[in-house]
Formats: structure tokens, C-alpha cells, sequence
């Protein structure tokens, strides 16, 4: 049988238990030019709220009574395809079920060492999206330059922390905000931010003076993965010729379009002369092999630090899912299947 969470309801706002199910499928049969994995891990990503709802997006909508869409790593257990030989390791956009069907053609898959030499959820994490994203983000987007103040948002996250981190290596001064005082000391102890800002309690004005204390010649790049106030103080405290990466929204995603406020202060981007530029990671799939080039030596050289946090079995994948949330993942949230 194939175990696998489906999407029985559209969520309103935060995700109900009963929007979902666990049913026990038929296992996949491969067609020509497909093959079956048998999934070990998943990503638990913020944007998997987004394919819930019935809106146009980068990808569609899954659609009810289908299983929810996931990046997964897993082992090829049956193929009529010759580019995914069984036995082979893979990773690619799959679903939380134990079993995913996929095609040679789709371009979503790639072969991954599975032999060990890097753990199998370091794809989904700092050799995976999270990495990438981070890389791409700041660097291609956010174009820092030796001495430049770096601001990142959801600095304790995944992305968040990846982001700083590489900011730090590419001779920026950085500083984070994050939600409470231990995940505020973690930024300076552990991942070497330069300064760190508590948002909680705090309104966008509050925010941008807590900024603005700590980062007294402003912010010339945000790395932004949460919206919201968090936005908003930093486009208070944006130099002349800023950019703002525009990589998340967490802070909105599970409130109804119609219900979200907007950002205040957008008028800062034409007072600043300063550049908002938003984008997904897949954009450049082309340029993963050299980027994973730059970025595996950095880990491997211990100047970037990075956590995974692991919760068990498909039946925990809500739990796993709010965390991300409710700022209770400490790492990149990963959801072991099998
Ligand atoms: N553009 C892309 O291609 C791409 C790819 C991957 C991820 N992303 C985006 O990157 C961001 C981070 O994703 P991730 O996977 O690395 O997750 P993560 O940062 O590891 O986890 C999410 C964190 O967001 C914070 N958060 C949640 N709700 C919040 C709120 N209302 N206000 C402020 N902070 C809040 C929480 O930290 P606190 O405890 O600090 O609140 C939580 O731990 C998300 O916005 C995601 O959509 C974008």
C-alpha cells in the first residue's frame, strides 16, 4: 500500500486537521519514461501553504483528494526510465506519501549521491533549496558589496540563517531579527551575526528604531522572509541605493488574501532610489551545479553552521508544518517519511 496525506478541504487561514487525511493508497505502477521512489524525507517548506489555496501561483494548486506536494529524497524502487535506474537516490518535487510516481521528462528530478558521503537530508537543507535560496537571494538579488549592512529577517530560520551567514563571508556587517531572546542569542553566538533584533512585542516603529540602534549607518541590503512590520521597519531603515530581496512573506500566508494590510512605506523605495526585487529559487536551475561548488566547500570548512530539525512518520507532518509558524522549528524543518 501507499500511505499518503491528501487535501480533503481548502484551509482558511491556519491549516485545520481536518483539511487533511491519511489514506492508504494503491502503490504507483510506472509507465514508460516513469518511475517510483520510495520517499525517505521531506521538506517542510512555508510555501507549501500557498499550494493549498486555489489561486494562481508559480505552481498550481493541489488539487483536492491529491496528495500534498513536497520536495523529497528517496530511493527508485521500480522504473521504465534509464535515467532513474532502481537503486538510484533522487531528489525532487514529490508528495507527502511513503510512495511518488514521476516522470523522466518533468525536470523536477535529479540523481543524488546516496552513498553516504553527505547525509540524505543535507538536500533538502543547506545543500538543497534552503542554500540555494539563500545564495541566489542574496547574492544575485541583493548584490552585497565588502562593508555593507546586511538585514535579515527570520534570521533563526533555515534560509534566514544561511543567508547571514554568507553575507558574513562576503565582509557585510550583519544583523538579524528573530523571535525571542534565545533565538536572538543564537544569531550572534552561533551563527556570527554582528547584531540582533527581537521582534516580538514590537510595532514597525518600534522595529525600525531597534534597527536603527544597532545598525546606526543603516541597512544598504535586506534578505526579507517575513513581511509584515518586519518590511516595513526595514524599509524605514534603508540606505540610498538600497535592495530588498524579497525571498518570503511568512508573516502573511495564512491570512486571506482579502485580509492582508499591505506594505506601508513602499514609498521609501522611490525616496531611497532603492530596488525591491522578488524571486523563486527555481529560476535558477541552471546555475545549482556552480553554486553547490561555492557553497559545499563553505559548509565543509565549518563557515556555515546550519541545523536540521527532524520530526517523524507522515502523521506528524501537521505538527512539523506548523512549526514553521509558531517559530518552534529550530533548523530546517524535515519530515522523515520512512
Ligand atoms: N523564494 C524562494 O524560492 C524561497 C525558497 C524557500 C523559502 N522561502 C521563504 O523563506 C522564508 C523562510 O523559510 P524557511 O524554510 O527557512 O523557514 P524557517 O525560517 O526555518 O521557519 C520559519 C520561521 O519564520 C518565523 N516566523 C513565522 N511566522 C512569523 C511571523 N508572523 N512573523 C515573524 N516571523 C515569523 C519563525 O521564526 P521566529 O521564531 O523568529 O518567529 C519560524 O521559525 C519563508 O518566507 C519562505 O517562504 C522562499
Amino acid at each position: 500500500l501507499n500511505r499518503q496525506l491528501i487535501l480533503v478541504k481548502r484551509p482558511t487561514g491556519v491549516p485545520a486537521d481536518d483539511c487533511f487525511a491519511l489514506v492508504d493508497g494503491p502503490q504507483p505502477e510506472p509507465a514508460e519514461g516513469e518511475f517510483v521512489i520510495r520517499n525517505a524525507f521531506a521538506s517542510m517548506d512555508p510555501a507549501m501553504r500557498g499550494w493549498l489555496d486555489d489561486a494562481p501561483s508559480y505552481l498550481p494548486p493541489v488539487a483536492l483528494g491529491q496528495a500534498i506536494r513536497a520536495t523529497t529524497v528517496g530511493e527508485v524502487v521500480r522504473s521504465q526510465s534509464p535515467k532513474f535506474p532502481v537503486r538510484s537516490w533522487v531528489l525532487g518535487l514529490n508528495s507527502l506519501s511513503q510512495f511518488s510516481l514521476a516522470h523522466e521528462a518533468t525536470g523536477w528530478t535529479s540523481v543524488i549521491d546516496g552513498g553516504g558521503k553527505v547525509p540524505l537530508t543535507n538536500y533538502l537543507s543547506v545543500l538543497g533549496t534552503t542554500g540555494l535560496t539563500a545564495y541566489f537571494g542574496l547574492l544575485d538579488i541583493g548584490c552585497p558589496k565588502p562593508g555593507e549592512t546586511v538585514l535579515v529577517s527570520g534570521a533563526a530560520g533555515a534560509v534566514g540563517s544561511i543567508a547571514g551567514q554568507i553575507a558574513k563571508i562576503k565582509g557585510c556587517r550583519v544583523v538579524g531579527i528573530a523571535g525571542g531572546p534565545g533565538k536572538t542569542a543564537r544569531l550572534i553566538n552561533d551563527f556570527g551575526f554582528d547584531a540582533a533584533v527581537d521582534y516580538k512585542g514590537k510595532s514597525a516603529s518600534e522595529l525600525r528604531k531597534a534597527i536603527t540602534a544597532v545598525a546606526p549607518k543603516g541597512i544598504d541590503v535586506v534578505f526579507e522572509n517575513v513581511g509584515g512590520a518586519c518590511l516595513e521597519a526595514a524599509l524605514g531603515a534603508l540606505n540610498t541605493f538600497g535592495r530588498i530581496v524579497l525571498c518570503g512573506m511568512i508573516s502573511e500566508y495564512n491570512t486571506p488574501v482579502h485580509e492582508r494590510v499591505g506594505t506601508r512605506h513602499l514609498l521609501q523605495l522611490i525616496v531611497k532610489s532603492a530596488r525591491m526585487q522578488g524571486f523563486t529559487f527555481n529560476i535558477y536551475a541552471s546555475r545549482v551545479h556552480d553554486a553547490l561548488a561555492e557553497i559545499a566547500p563553505w559548509v565543509a570548512a565549518g563557515r556555515i553552521r546550519f541545523d536540521e530539525h527532524i520530526e517523524e512518520g507522515l502523521d506528524r507532518a501537521l505538527p512539523a508544518f506548523h512549526r514553521l509558524f509558531n517559530g518552534t522549528n529550530t533548523g530546517k524543518m524535515i519530515l522523515l517519511i520512512d
